[in-house]
């Protein structure tokens, strides 16, 4: 497992510490799983929305932990390069073909920070009429008031640059199993 060395190197990079180890998000997600198997039924047909590529590893372990059926599926929009703030930019460069007509579709993300992605994404996943439309982010940086704020929050995190489980700095620390800052 890929652990902080004694200087804190790793591939290079400094990462200051770590935020959340393996333990507190394994728990975090049961929990997050369980509330959410709580907030509907299998009448719902449960479409889960993983926003690619931070929120693999978040919803592979989700969805393990939802005791309901359902779908899971990808939507791909651009992320940040190699800078560290917001470009500001959606592209979406992945959406599933799958009907969402009758679908409970919960989207997931790893970690709200301006809220652009969500405010763009959001008027679009809802024209294709699902029964209705929930977020679940592991992170959330509360700079911003979401309308409507996630219905499922994992953390709130501080306002640092976090990588592992997932995020990235340029691709690199997204096969971490804790989240550090960078
Ligand atoms: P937003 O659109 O500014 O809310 O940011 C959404 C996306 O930016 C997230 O899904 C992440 O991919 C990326 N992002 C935002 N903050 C961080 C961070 O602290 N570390 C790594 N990626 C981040
Ligand atoms: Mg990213």
């Amino acid at each position: 497992m890929p652990t902080l060395t004694e200087n804190n190197q790793l591939g290079g990079q400094e990462l200051r510490r770590v935020v959340y180890t393996e333990d507190q998000i394994r728990a975090r997600v049961a929990a997050m799983g369980r509330d959410i198997s709580e907030a509907f039924t299998a009448d719902d047909r449960l479409l889960v929305l993983g926003l690619l590529k931070g929120s693999l590893l978040f919803v592979a372990d989700l969805v393990r932990a939802i005791d309901l059926p359902l779908h899971v599926d990808f939507l791909l929009a651009s992320s940040y390069g190699e800078e560290k703030v917001s470009s500001g930019e959606l592209r979406l460069l992945y959406t599933p073909e799958a009907s969402f007509q009758d679908r409970a579709v919960v989207v997931v993300e790893d970690i709200v920070d301006s809220g652009n992605t969500l405010k763009r994404l959001l008027p679009d996943l809802d024209a294709r009429n699902p029964s209705s439309l929930d977020v679940c982010t592991l992170l959330h940086k509360r700079l911003v008031e979401m309308e409507p704020e996630p219905r499922w929050v994992g953390f709130d995190a501080p306002n640092e640059f976090l990588v592992g489980y997932g995020l990235d700095y340029a691709e690199d620390f997204r096969h971490l199993p804790y989240i550090a800052s960078l």
